[in-house]
């Protein structure tokens, strides 16, 4: 469905992302693991078209979409969430829900997906009139979820979405993950928590000084003993 094929990123002269590849099959959940400043969020700022690769190659579905710009990838079934969950503090939990189907005019579809949005984040109900910037940490993220799938994607793109939700707000994040999933949505998940991820993901990439250096199933990777050394922070 996704396919990144050496990818070289640079800002300025400084060089972050060098020959990175990976690919996502429809239906799955892929993963990409990696420390700060590994260039995860370059990697997906740059599939996006937020920040125009020096090399290299996206494909969606097939067809090479090489910087295009954010709003067409949106309107092909490509959706962002990026790290700074930017949502409109002014406006209401709806509002900014609806802002999110932009690209779909129909209605009864719009009504759906928020039906939908709302029954995988029951929270996001009960507060659909307060204000988005008094919502907390873990509502904030969820909101930034659910307003990524009004748009219907085929592959939604997550960067850290558990990062500061307490572990009860972690847990709600990746059962909508798995629910996602059982809708036909793929996803392309980067996540600091590891152990989390690999229970939940099919397969997953480890970024380290912006190369790819493992990919993996799951399984594989959760027995790596590199794996478990730096990131699952089991001594081996
Ligand atoms: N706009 C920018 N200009 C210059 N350097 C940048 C810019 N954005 C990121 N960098 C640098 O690129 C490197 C990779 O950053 P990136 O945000 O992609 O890492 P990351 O793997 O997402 O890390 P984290 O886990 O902390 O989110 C870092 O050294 C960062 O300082
Ligand atoms: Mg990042």
């Amino acid at each position: 469905m996704l396919r990144v094929e050496n990818f070289d990123v640079a800002y300025g002269h400084l060089q972050i992302l060098r020959q990175v590849s990976l690919s996502i099959g429809g239906g799955e959940i892929v993963a990409i693991l990696g420390p700060n400043g590994a260039g995860k969020t370059t990697l997906l700022k740059s599939v996006m078209g937020l920040v125009p690769p020096k090399a290299g190659k996206v494909f969606f579905e097939g067809r090479e979409v090489t910087g295009r710009p954010t709003f067409e990838l949106a309107r092909l079934g490509l959706a962002f969430v990026p790290e700074e969950r930017n949502i409109f503090q002014a406006m209401s939990v709806e509002e900014n829900l609806l802002l999110g189907a932009y690209c779909c005019r129909d209605k009864a579809r719009k009504a759906a997906n928020l039906a939908k949005v709302y029954a995988m984040f029951p929270r996001l109900e009960e507060r659909r009139r307060q204000l988005a910037g008094t919502m907390s940490g873990g509502e904030r993220q969820m909101l930034a979820i659910g307003r990524g799938l009004m748009n219907n994607p085929k592959l939604i793109i997550l960067d850290e979405p558990s990062m500061g939700l307490s572990p009860a707000n972690v847990l709600v994040v990746f059962e909508a993950i798995k629910t996602l999933t059982a809708q036909d949505v793929t996803i392309l998940v980067v996540e600091q928590n590891v152990h989390a991820t690999l229970a939940v993901a099919s397969r997953a990439y480890v970024m380290e000084h912006g190369a790819v250096v493992m990919e993996g199933s799951s399984a594989e990777l959760s027995g790596n003993e590199h794996v478990k050394r730096a990131y699952l922070g089991l001594a081996v």
